[in-house]
């Protein structure tokens, strides 16, 4: 029934890990205007910061990546990438007030961990010297097992890194040779294990289904592994198939990729075993266990969302983020860094900055962002804490999202939610279709429909 449903809506739409979507980003932008919004967001909410450091390259690229990576080729290109990022966070930084406190700091990429620790070792002291950091602030990297080392995780360990996310992706070397990934440098049960032994508070393992050669038997393979290794969240990615946008993926289509009903195969098994493991599901692919502080923010609906992927609440900040192809996610506006290695230096060497890419939000669309992230998050929207929190009346809150309740009757119809006079809730199942409901409340869907995956 559950397997009906998902196939019926699985479309093409959009992630929303920001509202509006990247793509609607505009070279209508200015240095002048990137910087007097910076210097605005002292006063906006959220008051905290957060940080987010894009290095963008990999020894080896897999060929289902969807991420901004480059092939890693030169040393002294490595070095002036670092150099680029030590003139950015002394520029950003000077126009941020020190009174605020850095509460999340996250590094991705690419693959952060396969540049020397030098480099990592000489951002986290600048950032110090330039931003003040909140006590138990979170800082994470993702990291690729095929770099790692014992010595590589006390290092990260001794600068202040304190979640660490593993990208397995699949246990099954056959796989990862396929995908041209390369494999771990020792079993990641070991990995994990060096990770605690050094002290880190947070071990996440990524896995990905989709890919040729996975079938619903060896994915549940994969799901046992890593539930015996029992990280302290799980992200169970869809394979996101954009050819379109990333040829190499092209590549993996002479190989055979899984039905759509394959991966829903794949889901629906993976979801239940992780589940009935005594993991709690915060998203349809993200998992944790229950004293995990997202697992208890889900059930506080206190779970919030940006483009480094969840997060409660209380650690949010804008982002500002560092390194090419990086998004600053702010109060009232979205900025991005050229996502090109070269250009990204070029521009920090003539003006110090690399914003190419932007967008001023309204506040219709302040408002839009809100209610998805709502139910995106938590499952849940109080048209009245909305207008409440936005100072405006309920009937404004529902004329901005042209709310109208028989938009909603499939999702009603098939119990996926239910409205009870200014309050709207999804279901256990509807937060598996949760994207296709975020969806109704977007007034720009219409346009550039066909260049998103799939929403399973
Ligand atoms: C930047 S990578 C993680 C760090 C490191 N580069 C690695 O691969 O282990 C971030 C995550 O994005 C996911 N990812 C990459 N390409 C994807 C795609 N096309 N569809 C879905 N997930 C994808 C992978 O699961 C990966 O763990
Ligand atoms: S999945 Fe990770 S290692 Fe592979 S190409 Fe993408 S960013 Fe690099």
């Amino acid at each position: 029934m559950l397997k009906e449903l998902l196939l019926k809506y699985n479309r093409p739409g959009p992630r929303y890990t920001s509202y509006p979507p990247a793509n609607f980003f505009t070279e209508k932008t200015s240095l002048e205007n990137f910087k007097s919004v910076l210097v605005k967001s002292n006063s906006e909410q959220p008051e905290n910061i957060s940080l987010y450091f894009h290095v963008p390259f990999c020894p080896q690229l897999c060929h289902f990546c969807g991420c901004n990576t480059d092939e890693m080729l030169k040393m002294s290109v490595v070095e002036l990438y670092f150099k680029s990022m030590l003139t950015e966070i002394d520029n950003v930084g000077a126009l941020l007030s020190k009174d605020r406190k850095v509460t999340q700091i996250h590094w991705g990429g690419g693959t952060p961990n396969s540049v020397a620790f030098r480099f990592i070792e000489e951002v986290m002291v600048r950032l110090r010297g330039m931003f003040t950091l909140a006590e138990n602030a979170e800082i994470a990297m993702e990291c690729s097992p095929a770099y790692i080392s014992k010595d590589y995780i006390n290092k990260l360990r001794s600068v202040g890194f304190n979640r660490i996310s593993l990208g397995v992706q699949d246990f099954n070397e056959k796989v990862l040779e396929i995908v041209n990934r390369a494999k771990p440098k020792y079993p990641i049960e070991e990995i994990v294990a060096d990770c605690r032994d050094a002290g880190f508070e947070g071990v996440n393992i990524d896995l990905i289904y989709g890919l040729p050669l996975q079938t619903k038997e060896s994915y549940l393979e994969n799901i046992k592994k890593a539930i015996e290794i029992r990280p302290d969240r799980l992200v169970t990615f869809s394979y996101a198939h954009v050819p379109w946008v990333k040829s190499a993926q092209k590549l993996l289509e002479e190989h055979g990729l899984p039905s759509p009903e394959e991966k829903l195969e794949m889901l629906l098994s993976g979801y239940d075993a992780i589940i009935n493991s005594g993991y709690e599901a915060i998203g349809m692919d993200h998992f944790a266990l229950p004293n995990d502080e997202l697992a208890v923010a889900k059930k506080e609906k206190m779970l919030h969302r940006n483009f480094q992927g969840y997060c409660t609440k209380e650690t949010t900040g804008q982002v500002y983020s560092f390194g090419s192809s990086g998004i600053n996610q702010l109060h009232d506006a979205y900025f991005q860094s050229s996502k090109t290695t070269s250009e990204y230096i070029k521009l920090i060497k003539e003006t110090g900055f690399a914003i190419v890419k932007g967008y001023e939000l309204s506040i219709e669309e302040k408002v839009i962002r809100q209610l998805i992230n709502e139910i995106m998050c938590n499952g849940l929207l109080n048209f009245e804490k909305i207008a409440q929190d936005f100072k405006l009346s309920v009937a404004e809150i529902k004329r901005i999202c042209q709310f109208d309740e028989s938009k909603f009757n499939e999702f009603l119809d098939d119990n996926l939610m239910n409205i009870d006079g200014n309050k709207l809730t999804v279901t256990e199942s509807g937060m598996m279709v949760v994207r296709n409901i975020a969806m109704t409340f977007d007034p720009n869907l219409a346009e550039n429909m066909n260049m998103y995956s799939k929403t399973i």
